[in-house]
């Protein structure tokens, strides 16, 4: 298995996880290539540098995978970044996010789940957020990103869903790790969860195969507010706004 993002946060946790769990190869890959060494050296597994934004780059690691390991069965494509703001962001940060939140996931999914698909099926995962289904108070560019993301994975979860690709979104709120170094603001309301509990649920989703995976049970409530009351839901993020801003 190929866990995008894999040498902090998140993808960590789940690189540890999965070679705990015994899977047979773990390849963490990362745009941090020291940081993918120290944690495939930690684990006894593979590291892999590669910038997930670039189509090149995530070809190249699946090419790789394959053809020196064996056929990727699970594909967690989880690096992402944080661009705090609103609509005034300037362009090129608002393309970079766009390329890491985004487009890194289509890279993936174009390179591999054809593929998977021909030799009978794989999991497909991707790590977006619980901003891609409520809002995130402060970051235009991440909430647009991470609805994008969740929308990609629905689409996928339906376009190969009989092809016997299972595809699963993996949305947190706050989770203590590097992006959140600063607290996790107005996310962090329900808690900051640890990077190790992400991976739990992951695990438990994946082998439930479950499209949606809530770290944090509170956003499906959040979600049935939502599309219960919309106006009623934004008066409510609004007051949470004041109360965070
Ligand atoms: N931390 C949170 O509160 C939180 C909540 C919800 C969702 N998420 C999502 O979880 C995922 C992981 O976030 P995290 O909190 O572990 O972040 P993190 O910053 O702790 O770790 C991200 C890792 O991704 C790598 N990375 C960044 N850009 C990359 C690129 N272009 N190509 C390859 N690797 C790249 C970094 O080097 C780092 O090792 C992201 O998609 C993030 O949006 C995080």
């Amino acid at each position: 298995m190929v866990v995008t993002g894999g040498a902090g946060g998140i993808g960590a946790a789940l690189c540890r996880r999965f070679a705990r769990e015994g899977a047979k190869a773990v390849v963490c890959a990362d745009i941090d290539g020291d940081g993918a060494n120290r944690l495939a050296d930690e684990i006894g597994h593979t590291a892999f540098r590669c910038d997930a934004a670039r189509e090149s780059d995530i070809v190249n690691l699946i090419d790789y995978t394959e053809q020196t390991i064996g056929p990727i069965d699970l594909f967690c494509s989880n690096a992402g970044i944080m661009v705090k703001g609103g609509v005034e962001v300037q362009n090129d940060d608002w393309q970079r996010i766009w390329e890491v939140n985004v487009m890194s996931h289509v890279y993936a999914a174009r390179a591999l789940v054809d593929r998977m698909a021909n030799r009978g099926g794989g999991c497909f995962v991707i790590t977006a957020s619980a901003a891609g289904l409520l809002s995130q108070i402060g970051s235009t560019p991440y909430s647009v990103t991470k609805h994008a993301a969740v929308g990609l994975a629905e689409n996928l979860a339906i376009t190969y869903g009989e092809k016997n690709i299972r595809v699963s979104v993996i949305c947190p709120q706050a989770v203590a790790t590097a992006m959140t170094r600063e607290g996790g603001g107005v996310a962090a309301v329900d808690g900051l969860i640890e990077a190790d509990k992400v991976a739990d649920d992951a695990i438990e989703g994946i082998a439930q195969e479950r499209f949606l995976i809530l770290p944090h049970p509170e956003v499906a409530e959040y979600m049935r507010r939502k599309t219960a009351d919309y106006d009623r839901w934004l008066s409510g993020m609004r007051r949470l706004q004041r109360r965070f801003l």
